[in-house]
């Protein structure tokens, strides 16, 4: 099969990571891939803030969670409440995905960016996993600060990234088949 259609056939997310840091070629590789993906207007409105600083990352998680924890959604709070959880699983690597406000499309072209990094990381042998949970954080203003947003930007979601630490490879998904229709 070709390439680019098996690695977006076999990726998946991942929750397990090996505690070793990632090379910096891979994680140049992983954003070149993501200022690569297509922006409406072409205004590429995205920045990465790439974080690796265990203290930082793990702050990060318990914060979100303490947030989370007072959802009105069960299940969002039952997450927060989970003492055993990271909400990064523990990688060595976060990259908090944010847009520029004015921009035409910011969160869907930051969406795009997102998936091209998951699918290069994949693509290399790291895993990865999109966290749209961290939005519990992104309320509040003094661990925004923390991120050091140019001006005008805003958070929307983080990759966790690293070498997943499985046994073999995670098999795919069940997907829905039926979502199409067909007019010829
Ligand atoms: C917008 C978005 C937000 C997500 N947020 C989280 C998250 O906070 N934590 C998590 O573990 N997975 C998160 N995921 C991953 C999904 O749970 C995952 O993609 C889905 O279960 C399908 O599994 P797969 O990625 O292995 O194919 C998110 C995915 C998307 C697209």
């Amino acid at each position: 099969m070709n390439e680019v259609i098996e690695t977006i056939k076999t990726r998946r997310s991942i929750r397990r990571f090996k505690p070793d840091q990632i090379k910096d070629e891979e994680l140049q590789a992983i954003i070149d891939a993501a200022i690569h993906a297509p922006s409406g207007h072409n205004e590429q409105p995205w920045h990465f803030t790439v974080i690796q600083n265990k203290d930082l990352i793990d702050h990060f998680s318990v914060v979100t969670k303490k947030a989370m924890a007072k959802s009105e959604v069960p299940w969002i709070a039952a997450m927060g409440k989970n003492e055993k959880l990271h909400l990064f699983y523990n990688a060595p690597t976060l990259i908090v995905v944010s847009g520029r406000k004015d921009s035409y499309s910011p969160i869907i072209d930051c969406s795009a960016a997102t998936q091209n990094m998951l699918l290069a990381a994949h693509s290399i042998g790291l895993g990865a996993c999109w966290i749209g949970l961290i939005n519990f954080m992104f309320s509040i203003e003094e661990e925004v600060k923390k991120l050091s947003l140019p001006d005008g930007y805003e958070p929307y979601f983080a990759v966790a990234l690293g070498y997943p630490d499985l046994d073999k490879p995670l098999r795919p998904i069940e997907r829905k088949r039926d979502v199409i229709n067909y007019l010829k």
